[in-house]
C-alpha cells in the first residue's frame, strides 16, 4: 500500500521540486546540538499547505511530531527516510493512545513527499501537509504554540512496517503559523548605514537563596536626533542562556532619573521597591526566552531619541536560577539596530492586562483551569481617533499560564484575533508576527483572558514578579503610531471584596500604597491577632474550599472592575486627554457572540489510502 502511495508521491515530488527550491521563510533548530534543523513555509496566497524541510545529521530515519503537550500520546507524527535504493520514503503515523511507544501508521496518508536526498552525513527531506488535513489521526496546525517532537535513528528502515526505535529524541516549542521572522537581518547587518545602540548589564551576580532576580538599571539616552529602530537582538552572555528569562526596556516619560544612573540594583525585594520600577512604565522593547532577532517590516520603524524631554530608560532583566546554581554572573546586552533614514510608517506600543498585584490577580491551588479577565472597554478605546493595526505582540504569563488570548468585540461581535495561544509555554515566549494583523477600532471592547493550571500548587498563587508568582499581560505593537508615549489599559477587581471571598473581613486587611508592586504592602490581621503579610497569610492561614474557588472564578469574571485607561486622544466631549484615567465599569464586558473558527472544508480526497491521491 505504502509503495503505491510513495510512487505517486514521488511523481508529485518531481513536479513540485522546482517550485520548492524557493527559500524557506522560517527556521528552527530542534535539538540542542544542532543535528536537527527544521525549515518551513506557512501557507501563503490562499494555499492550505505547510511545507517542511528537515535537515538531520543521520543516515537512517527522521521523525517529526505535532504534539499537544510534548508527549507522543495523541501526537501527529511523520517519519521519513531515504531507502536503500536512494528513494525518499514517508509515512504518516500517530502517537499511541497512551504513553510513549511505537507510533502506528495512519489509515489515511496525508503527508506528501516533495523531495529527499542524502549525503555522507545528513538526510534532507521535504514534505508538505495541509494546515487541517481533516483526518482525525492528524492534528490541525494552529496559531498556538506547537510542541514539536523530533526523533531520529541511524538505522535505515527496510519498510514502513520495520522502523527501529529512535536513538535521539526531544521536544521544542515553535510558533508554526505566525512565527517571528529574522528575514532581512542579514541585510540590516550588512548595511553600513545601520547604527547600533546597546543596553548592557555588567557582572550581575545571581542569588543562590532565591530563584528569581529582577535587576534594574537606568540609562540616559544619548542626545541623538530621532532614529528608527529597525531590528533588535538579545545577546546573552554565552553559557547563561538558561538563566536569562526575559528583559523589558521601559521609557521613563519625563521623569528625571539622573540620581539612579550608575546604580544598578535588584528592582525590589520583599520589603522595599526600587523606585525606577514605579516611574518608568512606558514599555518600549521586550524579549523573552525563546525569542530570536526581531526585524521590523521594511516600511516600518519604532521611533527612538530626538525627544529632549524623555531622557531615561530602565532596563529590567529577569533572571531565573531554578536550581540555585552558585557563582553565576551575567553581562548580557540588548541591542537596537537603528537607521537615520526614517521609514514611512512609525509603530507604537500598547499593553493590556492585569495589575501585578497579590490581591487582584489570584489563582487558587489544585485547579485544572482558572481564568482571569482584564477588561479594556470601548469607553477607553474610543479615545483613539483612528483604528490601529496590531502586527506583532508577546503574551506574557509566568509558570502557570496554559492559555492566553486577546479578544476584540466590535458592536457585540467578537472578531478573529490571532493574539492568542491555547498551548502557552512559559519557556517559549517568542513574539508573533501576525499574518492577519489585528485591527482595533475606536470603541472596540477588549478582553484579555489568562488561563492558569495550578494542579501542582498547594497554596494560592498571586500576582507578583517572581517566576512562581503570576502575570497576565499582552504587549502589543501597532501602526500607525498615535502619540509620543506608549499606552496601556489595565483593569482591577476590588481587592477587599476579593479577600472577603477568602474569608477575610474588610477591617482585617490593610492595603498599603505600594500594593501593586509587592506582597509586603498588603497586611492581614490573622486569627491570632498577628499582623502578617498577605502572602504569608495565603501560605499559612488560608484554607481554600471548592465554594471559595467557585465564588472567586465568578468574581474575577463578573464583578464590576475599575479601569485604568492610558489611551490618549479625545474624550467624549472632544477635549484632549493625555493622562491615565480611572473609571468604574458597571459590570464585565459582555461577549454575546464569541468568534468561532470556521471549520475546514473537508473533501473525500484530502488524503491517500494508497490507491487514490490528492490533486
Ligand atoms: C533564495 O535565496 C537566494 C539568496 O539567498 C536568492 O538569490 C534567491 O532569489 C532566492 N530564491 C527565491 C525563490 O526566493
Ligand atoms: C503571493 O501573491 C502575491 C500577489 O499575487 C505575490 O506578490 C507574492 O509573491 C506571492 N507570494 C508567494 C510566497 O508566492
Ligand atoms: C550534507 O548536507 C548537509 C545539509 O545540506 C550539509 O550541511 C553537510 O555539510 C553535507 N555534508 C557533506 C559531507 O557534504
Ligand atoms: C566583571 O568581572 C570580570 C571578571 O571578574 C572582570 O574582569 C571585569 O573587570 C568586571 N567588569 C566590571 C565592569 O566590573
Ligand atoms: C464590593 O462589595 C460591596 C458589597 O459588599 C458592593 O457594594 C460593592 O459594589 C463591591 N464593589 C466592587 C467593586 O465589586
Ligand atoms: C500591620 O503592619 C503594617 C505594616 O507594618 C501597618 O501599616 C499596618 O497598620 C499594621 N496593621 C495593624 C492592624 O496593626
Ligand atoms: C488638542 O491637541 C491638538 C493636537 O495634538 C491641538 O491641535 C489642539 O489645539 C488641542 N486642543 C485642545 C482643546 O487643547
Amino acid at each position: 500500500m505504502l509503495t503505491a502511495a510513495s510512487i505517486l508521491l514521488a511523481l508529485l515530488a518531481v513536479s513540485s521540486a522546482q517550485e520548492q527550491q524557493a527559500n524557506f521563510t522560517h527556521h528552527a533548530v530542534l535539538d540542542p546540538n544542532g543535528k536537527y534543523l527544521l525549515n518551513w513555509n506557512p501557507p501563503t496566497n490562499g494555499s492550505d499547505y505547510f511545507t517542511f524541510e528537515c535537515v538531520v545529521a543521520t543516515r537512517g530515519w527522521l521523525g517529526l511530531g505535532f504534539s499537544p503537550n510534548g508527549a507522543m500520546t495523541d501526537a501527529d507524527i511523520v517519519i521519513a527516510w531515504i531507502d536503500a535504493n536512494g528513494n525518499p520514503q514517508i509515512s504518516d503515523r500517530h502517537g499511541p493512545a497512551q504513553g510513549n511507544g511505537y507510533p502506528p501508521a495512519d489509515s489515511t496518508q496525508n503527508y506528501e513527499l516533495v523531495s529527499g536526498r542524502k549525503n555522507n552525513t545528513h538526510i534532507i527531506i521535504t514534505f508538505r501537509r495541509k494546515l487541517d488535513t481533516c483526518d482525525p489521526q492528524d492534528r490541525k496546525i494552529t496559531s498556538d504554540t506547537t510542541r514539536l517532537i523530533w526523533a531520529f535513528s541511524d538505522q535505515v528502515p527496510t519498510s514502513a512496517n520495520n522502523i527501529q526505535q529512535h536513538s535521539h529524541r526531544g521536544v521544542k516549542s515553535v510558533q508554526l503559523v505566525n512565527p517571528q521572522t529574522n528575514d532581512g537581518m542579514a541585510k540590516i547587518l550588512a548595511d553600513p548605514s545601520t547604527k547600533v545602540y546597546d543596553l548592557s548589564v555588567t557582572n550581575v551576580t545571581l542569588p543562590t537563596d532565591k530563584r528569581t532576580l529582577y535587576w534594574c538599571d537606568i540609562f540616559e539616552l544619548p542626545q541623538w536626533k530621532k532614529h528608527h529602530v529597525i531590528a533588535n537582538r538579545m545577546m546573552i552572555q554565552k553559557g547563561n542562556e538558561r538563566y536569562v528569562h526575559h528583559m523589558v526596556v521601559y521609557g521613563c516619560g519625563e521623569e528625571d532619573m539622573s540620581e539612579h544612573l550608575g546604580k544598578p540594583a535588584a528592582c525590589f525585594d520583599d520589603t522595599q521597591i526600587f523606585s525606577p520600577m514605579e516611574k518608568c512604565k512606558d514599555f518600549f522593547a521586550v524579549w523573552a526566552v525563546g525569542g530570536e532577532d526581531f526585524v521590523y517590516p521594511s516600511q516600518m520603524g519604532a521611533p527612538i531619541f530626538g525627544d529632549s524631554k524623555q531622557r531615561f530608560v530602565l532596563l529590567e532583566m529577569h533572571y531565573d536560577n531554578a536550581d540555585l546554581t552558585p557563582g553565576i554572573t551575567d553581562s548580557s546586552t540588548f541591542r537596537f539596530y537603528l537607521t537615520e533614514q526614517l521609514r514611512p510608517v512609525e509603530t507604537g506600543k500598547i499593553t493590556i492586562g492585569m495589575p501585578v498585584n497579590p490581591v487582584q490577580l489570584v489563582i487558587p491551588p489544585k485547579q485544572q483551569r482558572f481564568t482571569t479577565y482584564a477588561y479594556c472597554p470601548g469607553k477607553c478605546t474610543s479615545r483613539m481617533t483612528e483604528p490601529i493595526t496590531v502586527f506583532t505582540g508577546l503574551l506574557h504569563t509566568h509558570l502557570l499560564g496554559i492559555a492566553m488570548r486577546v479578544r476584540v468585540i466590535r458592536n457585540g461581535e467578537e472578531i478573529k484575533s490571532d493574539m492568542r495561544d491555547d498551548h502557552y509555554d512559559f519557556n517559549y515566549q517568542s513574539p508573533v508576527y501576525l499574518s492577519k494583523p489585528l485591527v482595533i477600532m475606536p470603541g472596540d471592547d477588549i478582553i484579555v483572558e489568562c488561563t492558569y493550571g495550578s494542579m501542582d500548587r498547594d497554596t494560592m498563587t498571586y500576582g507578583g514578579f517572581g517566576s512562581d508568582n503570576e502575570m497576565c499581560l499582552a504587549y502589543m505593537e501597532y501602526y500607525p503610531k498615535r502619540n509620543l508615549s506608549p499606552e496601556n489599559c489595565k483593569s482591577f477587581v476590588d481587592p477587599k471584596n476579593l479577600t472577603e471571598i477568602l474569608g477575610l473581613k474588610k477591617e482585617q486587611v490593610n492595603i498599603g500604597p505600594k500594593a501593586s508592586l509587592g506582597g509586603g504592602a498588603v497586611t492581614v490581621l490573622n486569627q491570632d491577632q498577628q499582623n502578617v503579610t498577605i502572602t504569608n497569610w495565603y501560605k499559612n492561614d488560608l484554607k481554600m474550599t471548592d465554594d471559595m474557588v467557585t465564588k472567586l472564578q465568578d468574581y474575577v469574571k463578573n464583578s464590576p472592575q475599575s479601569v485604568s485607561c492610558g489611551f490618549q486622544g479625545k474624550d467624549s466631549a472632544g477635549g484632549n486627554v493625555t493622562d491615565s484615567t480611572f473609571f468604574k465599569l458597571d459590570g464585565p464586558i459582555q461577549n454575546p457572540h464569541p468568534y468561532v473558527e470556521p471549520a475546514a472544508v473537508c473533501t473525500a480526497s484530502s488524503g491517500t489510502t494508497g490507491a487514490t491521491t490528492t490533486s
